[in-house]
C-alpha cells in the first residue's frame, strides 16, 4: 500500500465504535482543461491534469453499513443495478490493503444522479468520488480517525483515484490539479490538490453549457482509451505537451489572460481526440454535430470578440466555457444556433462549483 499520512490498514478488530450506521455525500462531476490520458501502475497518471469542478451535475450517495460479511447491494435511481454493484465489489476488494475491515461490513448503497441517463455524460467521476467520501465517513465514524478536513479530503481524493482516476479531482472546490508537476507547488500523483485560490476570480464563476451532440453510449471506454496510449507513437510528446500546457495555463489563469486560456483549452480538447485517432486501432468519438458545433463556437467568438471556448471529454459532447458576465449573450447564441444540432435539443447548464458536501 502507498502509506500516506501514517495510514495503517484498518481492521475490524481496531474499530472503536459500532459497525452500524449511515453516511451520505453529494459529489460533483468535473471537466478537465488539461486532460489526463494515459496511466501506469496503480492508477497513476502519465501526465498532470487540471479540471473545473462542476456544480449541477452531481451524484447523491447514501450508504447504510452494518456488521456482516462484505455484501454490497446497490440501488441506482431506486432500482437494483447489478452491473454497477459488481464494479463496486471489485473496487472494494482492490482496496483490501487499506480497508480490510470492509470484509466484515455489509453495504447498502443508494445512488442518484442529478443529470439524465440519456445525456451520455460520464458519471464515474461523481459516483466514484461520492463512494470514496462515504467510505471515509464510515472510517471516521467507526475508527475515530480523519478528524482534520485536510486529512479527510486527502484520503477521499486518494481513494477516489483508485476507483476512477479523474474522480480524485471532484472532491475539491473550483479547480483541482492531479499529477506531479516539477514547477507547480503541492502537486502529487497520489491525490488531487485544490488550486482555485491561485487563479483570477473570473474563473470561480465560469459557466459550462454542455451541448449533447450525441447521447449514444461510447464505442470505446475511457479505460480502453488509457490503455491504448501505451502503444501510441505520440505518447511521450503528448505527456510533455501536457506538462507544458498545464504550466502555461496556470500562468494565464493567474493573470486572467483569456486569449491564452482559450488557446490552451481548445488545443487540449483537440489533442485528446487526435490521440484517439492515432491509437492502434484508431477510433473517433466525435460526431458530425460535434464538428458543426465547434465551428459555431469559433465563428461566434470571431464575430463578437467574446471570450467563449469549448472543450470535450472522451465523447462527442461539447462543453462550452465562458465567464459569468457574458452568460446572457452566450446563452442566446446557444439557444438559437446550437440547440438544433443537439440530440433531442438537449443542453445541460452547469457552472463551476464548490466541491463535495456531506448531505
Ligand atoms: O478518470 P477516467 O479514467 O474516466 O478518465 C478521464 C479522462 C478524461 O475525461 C478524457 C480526461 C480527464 O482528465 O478527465
Amino acid at each position: 500500500m502507498e502509506v500516506k499520512k501514517n495510514w495503517i490498514p484498518l481492521h475490524w478488530a481496531n474499530a472503536v465504535n459500532t459497525l452500524d450506521g449511515e453516511v451520505a455525500w453529494r459529489s460533483p462531476s468535473n471537466i478537465a482543461l488539461v486532460k489526463y490520458w494515459g496511466k501506469y501502475g496503480r492508477q497513476l497518471p502519465s501526465n498532470p491534469s487540471i479540471s473545473f469542478t462542476l456544480k449541477n451535475a452531481h451524484t447523491n450517495m447514501r450508504i447504510k453499513y452494518s456488521s456482516g460479511n462484505g455484501a454490497v447491494t446497490l440501488y441506482f435511481e431506486g432500482e437494483r443495478n447489478e452491473q454497477f454493484e459488481q464494479r463496486i465489489k471489485r473496487y472494494i476488494e482492490s482496496i483490501n490493503d487499506i480497508y480490510p475491515f470492509l470484509e466484515n461490513v455489509d453495504l447498502e448503497i443508494h445512488s442518484d444522479n442529478s443529470f439524465p441517463h440519456s445525456a451520455g455524460i460520464a458519471s464515474s467521476a461523481s459516483a466514484m468520488s461520492a463512494l470514496a467520501l462515504c467510505l471515509c465517513s464510515i472510517e471516521k465514524k467507526v475508527f475515530n480517525t480523519l478528524g482534520a478536513d485536510e486529512d479527510f479530503f486527502y484520503k477521499a481524493s486518494f481513494l477516489s483515484r483508485l476507483a476512477s482516476g479523474s474522480a480524485c479531482r471532484s472532491v475539491y472546490p473550483k479547480l483541482a490539479i492531479w499529477g506531479e508537476h516539477p514547477e507547480i507547488e503541492g502537486t502529487s500523483n497520489n491525490v488531487a490538490n485544490p488550486v482555485g485560490s491561485r487563479v483570477d476570480p473570473i474563473f470561480h464563476t465560469f459557466k459550462n453549457s454542455i451541448l449533447i451532440a450525441s447521447a449514444k453510449e461510447k464505442s470505446v471506454s475511457s479505460s480502453a482509451g488509457h490503455q491504448l496510449m501505451e502503444d501510441n507513437p505520440f505518447a511521450e510528446v503528448r505527456f510533455s505537451q501536457a506538462r507544458s500546457n498545464l504550466k502555461s495555463l496556470m500562468e494565464a489563469m493567474a493573470k486572467g489572460d483569456m486569449a491564452k486560456f482559450i488557446e490552451i483549452v481548445e488545443e487540449e480538447a483537440l489533442t485528446l481526440h487526435a490521440l484517439m485517432m492515432t491509437s492502434k486501432p484508431s477510433y473517433i468519438l466525435m460526431q458530425a454535430n460535434s464538428l458543426i458545433l465547434i465551428d459555431k463556437v469559433r465563428s461566434f467568438r470571431e464575430e463578437t470578440g467574446l471570450p467563449i471556448c469549448f472543450t470535450l471529454d472522451a465523447g462527442p459532447n461539447l462543453h462550452v466555457l465562458y465567464p459569468f458576465h457574458i452568460a446572457k449573450e452566450v446563452e442566446g447564441f446557444i439557444e438559437n444556433e446550437c440547440r438544433p444540432y443537439c440530440e433531442n435539443g438537449l443542453i445541460i447548464q452547469d457552472e463551476v462549483g464548490d466541491g463535495a458536501m456531506a448531505i
